[in-house]
Parts: C-alpha cells; structure tokens; sequence
C-alpha cells in the first residue's frame, strides 16, 4: 500500500467578512515534498498555512492530512495539530523561559513525556543545529537567528509530519538569514514534509520540488521550481517575479 499525501487541499476557501481572501485552493503535497508558496503580501499565503494549522475555520472545501479529513465535524484540533508544526515569522518564544523550557514544555505537557526523556530530546536536536550550549539561555540573549533556529527546534519536539514555515526569515537581519535557511535545508534533505512561504525566492528554487504562485487567494501557476522560475506561463507569475528580480531579490 502506498502512502497517501501528507496534505491536500481541495477547493479550500475562506473569507474574513467580504473579503475572499482563498478563493477555492487546490493543492496536494507528497510525504517528503517541500512546497514553497510565492506571492505578494495580502495574497492569502499565511492564512492558507493558518486553515491547514486549523486556527482559522475554513468556509468550505476540504482539508486531508495524511488521509484524515482534518476539516470534517467533530474533529479534535488539537489532536491534528500535534502532528503539524508551524513557525512564524515572529519567533514566539516564551521570554520568562529558557530554551530548553521553551522546547520541553509542549512535549511534557502535550505528549506527557517524562522530563529527562523531554531533555534528553531537546539536547539532542539543539546540538544538531549548534544550539547546545544556548539551552540555559533565555530567549533576549539570543540573537534573532539563534531564536528562530529554537523555535524550529520547538516545533521539532513534538515531532511533527508536517511543517508549515511562516516567513521565518522576514524578521531577520540580512547576514541572519542564511544560518536559518540552513537549518530548513538540512530538513528538506532529510525528508521532512514542508509548506512554506517564503519572500526568498533563491531559497525556493533551490529547495521546492514544487513552486505555487498565490495571487488574490488563488494559485495562477504551480511547478517545478525551474519552470516557474525562468519560464513562468502566467503574466502575473511574470509580473511578480519582474518586481523580485528589479529589487535584486532573485
Ligand atoms: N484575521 C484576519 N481578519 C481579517 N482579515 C484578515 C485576517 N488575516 C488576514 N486577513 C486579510 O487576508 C488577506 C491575506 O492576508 P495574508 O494571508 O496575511 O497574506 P500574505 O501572508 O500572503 O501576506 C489580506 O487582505 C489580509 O488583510
Ligand atoms: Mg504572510
């Protein structure tokens, strides 16, 4: 038997008042894909990673993670979002906690894992992204490289199957970016199923199998980053990437 998707999106919209903001999402994405949604700010991206985290209620449409429909009545949110990690743009840190606390507390209280084992875990996933000597500090002595490098490792705690990404570089300084997109490809190469927004469009081609480009909540074009890059069909798609590629960005 073959696995099924990690996710799918079928004809998913969502409306804040009467402003559509996803206006019928299709989307599947493969264990192991990285997706990497581009597009101009207000074009739906974080609500999409939002619907599919279930903090907001979709409208209509299904949403299917590793073959349960997450979306159906009477699921239990929380039970689905444990097997979800999301990380934002704004690190969210606990700032009265240090960083082990900061990765323990979701897995000991959630996952009812006993401390040395919750410690144990976080030791060793710190150490795999050179935080290890960081795990006493509290979150303000941290640069914001360091800090968002722990909040990946946060979501990693609970070991999830699927990550969503938020932006997790927009907040940074420019020479902090590359030690956080390091950490998310070493993921990609070790298979972790991805969906992530991303300004970075260097990074994406790079790192997606699949490139989707959201304009006004719909997906005009979705690819192979090698096609959507250098050839896009849609004039938006080109539109888009003209602006990019004038602001040095590409
Ligand atoms: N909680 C909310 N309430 C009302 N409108 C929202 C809310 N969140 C997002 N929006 C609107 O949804 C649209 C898409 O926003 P967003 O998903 O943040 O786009 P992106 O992440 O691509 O910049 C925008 O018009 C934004 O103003
Ligand atoms: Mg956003």
């Amino acid at each position: 038997m073959s696995e099924p998707p990690a996710l799918i999106l079928e004809g998913v919209h969502k409306s804040f008042r009467e402003n559509e903001v996803l206006k019928g999402i299709d989307l599947k994405v493969a264990p192991h894909e990285v997706v990497c949604l581009i597009g101009a700010s207000g074009s739906g991206k974080s609500t999409l990673l939002r619907c599919i985290n279930l903090v907001e209620p979709i409208d209509s449409g299904r949403i299917v993670v590793e073959g349960e429909d997450i979306t159906a009545e009477g699921v239990d949110a929380n039970r689905i979002r444990r097997r979800i990690g999301i990380v934002y743009q704004s690190f969210n840190l606990f700032p009265h906690m240090t960083v082990l606390r900061n990765i323990t507390l979701a897995p000991r209280e959630v996952l009812k894992m006993d401390r040395a084992e919750a410690e144990g875990a976080a030791a060793a996933l710190l150490g795999r992204f050179g935080l290890i000597d960081k795990q006493d500090e509290y979150p303000d002595r941290l640069s914001g490289g360091q800090q968002q490098r722990v909040a990946i490792v946060r979501a990693l705690a609970m070991r999830p199957h699927l990550m969503l990404l938020d932006e997790v570089t927009s907040a940074l300084d420019p020479e902090l970016v590359a030690e956080v997109l390091a950490v998310i490809r070493e993921l990609a190469l070790e298979g972790m199923t991805m969906l992530i927004a991303t300004h970075e469009m260097g990074f994406a081609r790079d790192i997606a199998d699949k490139v989707c480009f959201l304009d006004s909540g719909s997906i005009l074009e979705a690819g192979p980053p090698e096609r959507i890059f250098t050839a896009p069909e849609h004039p938006r798609t080109r539109q888009f990437l003209g602006r990019i590629i004038e602001a040095g960005r590409l």
